[in-house]
């Protein structure tokens, strides 16, 4: 069983979670992932790594189904069933010259994760935070620490621009941009491939795509990436964002959205107490 140590909620549907496991933490690197199957009826819920020490892991959960909103509902104290880790191929970390970090909504935290091990190999580090308002701002400080320019968008206008894509645009115009890695929803992904493509700029995304087992084995993760079939888990899940085939991706993460829906309907219909403990609501 893995402790949790702290639970901080970030915002509505948001929150920090730190959960003792050593076995894990000791061997991360940057751009991995875990997968957590919080109890026996859980699924197995692939989660960045943002942050980690010797003893425990950070992770930075959204809700949006059954399984996150359970992870959510968590309180210190409460234990995961198991943690399998670290996954994936780690980020390819060099000194690269100029490099902006995007980071979306929970990609805030694994974002930070890169920008902090670019920075400690001598790259300049521009860090572009995308949220959906001010409430899911999280990290300032720690990102300040580890960038020499944190930008902040707001989806809802309240910042100095809306999407991530207005200032990555304005930046590759001003100077030389030497790559690009951008973290978070597979939407907010693919507009920053959109954007840098016409104007060349090498650009890495941390894919998500549905997995099972995380190491190789059942398939669910396909992608097509340059044209080839790649594993998300084992060959991911950084991918040259130019390269990935983001309608086949994005089609196939629906593939199960009337079963993950009727699940979720059913799981709040007997959990309502648990489900407004995982929006901070009491
Ligand atoms: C390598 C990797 C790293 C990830 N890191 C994080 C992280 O750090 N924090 C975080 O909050 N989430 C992360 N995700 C996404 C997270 O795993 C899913 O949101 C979660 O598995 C959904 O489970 P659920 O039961 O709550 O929702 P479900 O009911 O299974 O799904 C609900 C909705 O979420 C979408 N969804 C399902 N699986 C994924 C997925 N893998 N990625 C994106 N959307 C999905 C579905 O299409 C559906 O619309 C990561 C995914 C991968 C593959
Ligand atoms: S999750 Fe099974 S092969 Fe990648």
């Amino acid at each position: 069983m893995y402790e949790v140590l702290e639970k901080e909620l970030l915002a509505p549907g948001l929150v920090r979670l730190r959960i003792r496991a050593p076995d894990v933490a000791g061997k991360v690197r940057p751009g991995q992932f875990v997968i957590v199957r919080v109890d026996e009826t859980g699924e197995r819920v692939p989660l960045s790594l943002a942050d980690w020490d010797k003893e425990s892991i950070t992770v930075i959960v959204q809700d949006v189904g059954v399984s996150t909103r359970k992870l959510g509902a968590l309180a210190k104290g409460d234990s995961i069933l198991n943690v399998a880790g670290p996954l994936g191929t780690p980020s390819r970390i060099e000194n690269y010259g100029t490099v902006v970090v995007v980071g979306g909504c929970f990609g805030i935290g694994p974002g930070y994760a890169l920008a902090r091990a670019l920075k400690e190999v001598g790259n300049r580090v521009l860090f572009i935070v995308e949220a959906r308002n001010k409430d899911w701002l999280f990290w300032q400080d720690k990102l300040k620490a580890v960038s020499d320019r944190l930008i902040i968008t707001c989806g809802d206008g309240s910042a100095e621009a809306a999407f991530g894509t207005e200032p990555l645009a304005q930046l590759i115009s001003d100077e030389k941009i030497d790559r690009v890695i951008a973290v978070g929803c597979s939407f907010m992904m693919m507009e920053i491939a959109n954007t840098t493509r016409p104007l060349d700029v090498k650009t890495r995304v941390s894919l998500m795509p549905l997995m099972v087992d995380g190491t190789g084995m059942c398939g669910a993760c396909r992608c097509s990436v340059g044209g080839e079939v790649k594993f998300g888990c084992v060959d991911g899940p950084e991918f040259d964002a130019h390269q990935v085939d983001w309608s086949l991706l994005i089609e196939r993460m629906r593939s199960y959205l009337d079963e993950e829906t009727g699940a979720l309907d059913l799981w709040e219909r007997e959990n309502w107490h648990r489900a407004m403990k995982s929006r901070g609501t009491f």
